[in-house]
């Protein structure tokens, strides 16, 4: 029998997308929505949208403490100590900009700033742009053929100049874990700043900032079934009251005058201007739908679905998979077929999958490869979807090997 999805039914978008004959397997990009976050998102357009943090009016005061209510949810959710260590911003990739500024002062010519070989290309760039701009050497961990990251290596490279250690929770094209905790007390031993993209990793299980111990943790609403636009960022208290005011205007300061200013500290003073308030929001309706998940029943799923992928994949003469992933995504490639040509003749019989770079194009050089095809999974998808994936695959292949 094939395997069934409990959670379906509550994805318009997937159902919507299905009448049209689309199979959609492109979550790891951007994750359908449930119903009660579109709920949320009118609920809050339609019923009377205001500003926030702003107005004594009744609007005004609902939809602050709506607004204010996704911060105390997210706190909950990721175990901050604190409410004020989440700030909004606008996903995980504005989150790391924001960090490579505001943390800009903190780091002298010399210093050393350490990432993975793997990292998608917004933990990549900014720190590379950092680099540049403060005369940082940027220091790569290496990978095993596994596509683990080497951690005797590691050892090696972070080390007494390593002031920023920047890596991935869970890899978009290897679909790994990294050895955070390890990586983790490397950099604490050194003393350097950590920061955590949960942009893949957050959607899956539950994650605890305390137990964890980053000073930073980074992820995307859109990739967590709620709305795009929003994202989360965690700040250790200590590690945020370190970082550097970064955009300015209404609602982050505490007094100005023409020359000078002064500023609120995190997380209002990070969130200069109106902020995506219906986001927001509807951010906190996929907080809540998450956390109303039967959690052993979500991962007996994704495990299930994952294990069928792979099986598919591997029992195909000609597939190769890239690394061996652990979940929730199979990247591959095909001898002697370009991956866009494959994704064309995919698209064409309805499936959306991803195909290209990833966003980690220093990862697909080191492999050798121009780009690959990447099949990732959200909870609405099922065992037939995997069949018509794999049918269409099938005759794809008949085509163009
Ligand atoms: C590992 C990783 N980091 C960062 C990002 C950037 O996320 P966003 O585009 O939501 O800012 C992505 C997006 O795919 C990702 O997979």
């Amino acid at each position: 029998m094939s395997l069934t999805s409990p959670w379906r039914a509550d994805f318009p978008g997937i159902l919507a997308l299905a009448g049209e004959g689309q199979t959609y397997l492109d979550s790891a990009a951007t994750a359908q929505k449930p119903q009660a976050v579109l709920d949320a998102l009118l609920g809050y357009l339609a019923g009377g949208a205001a500003n926030v943090h702003r107005a004594q009016h009744l609007p005004g005061e609902r939809a602050t403490r709506a607004f204010e209510a996704t911060r105390d949810k997210a706190a909950a959710w990721l175990n901050a100590a604190s409410r004020d260590e989440i700030l909004f911003t606008r996903g995980s990739t504005e989150a790391l900009n924001l960090l490579a500024y505001g943390l800009e002062h903190l780091l002298q010519p010399g210093d050393e700033i350490v990432i993975s070989a793997l990292e998608h290309h917004a933990n990549l760039l900014p720190w590379q742009q950092l680099a540049q701009r403060r005369g940082l050497q940027l220091v790569v961990l290496p990978l095993e053929a596994s596509g683990n990251i080497d951690l005797s290596q590691a050892a090696q490279l972070i080390g007494p100049r390593t002031r920023l250690l920047a890596v991935s929770q869970l890899s978009n094209v290897l679909g790994r874990w990294l050895p955070l905790a390890e990586l983790l007390a490397l950099a604490r031993a050194q003393g350097a700043i950590s920061v955590v993209d949960g942009a893949q990793g957050a959607v899956h299980g539950r994650h605890d900032m305390q137990a964890l111990g980053c000073d930073f943790y980074v992820c995307s609403a859109h990739k967590l079934y709620g709305p795009d636009g929003v994202g989360l960022l965690y700040g250790r208290g200590a590690a945020l009251a370190q970082l550097r005011h970064w955009q300015f205007g209404g609602e982050m300061v505490l007094d100005a005058d023409y020359q000078s200013a002064r500023f609120r500290p995190a997380p209002l003073g990070f969130e200069a201007g109106t902020p995506p308030v219906s986001a927001v929001i509807a951010l906190g309706a996929a907080l809540d739908w998450l956390n109303g998940l039967d959690q052993a029943a979500v991962a007996r799923h994704e495990a299930a679905l994952h294990a069928e992928l792979l099986a598919g994949l591997t029992a195909r003469d000609g597939v190769r998979l890239l690394g061996a992933p652990q979940l929730a995504l199979a990247s591959f490639c095909v001898d002697g077929v370009h991956n866009a040509d494959l994704a064309h003749l995919l698209s064409e019989q309805g499936i959306a999958v991803r195909a290209g770079h990833h966003c980690a194009m220093p990862l697909m050089k080191g492999l050798g490869l121009s780009g690959a095809i990447r099949v990732s999974l959200g909870l609405y998808n099922d065992g037939d979807d995997l069949q018509r994936f794999f049918a269409a695959l099938d005759k794809a292949l008949e085509l163009l090997q």
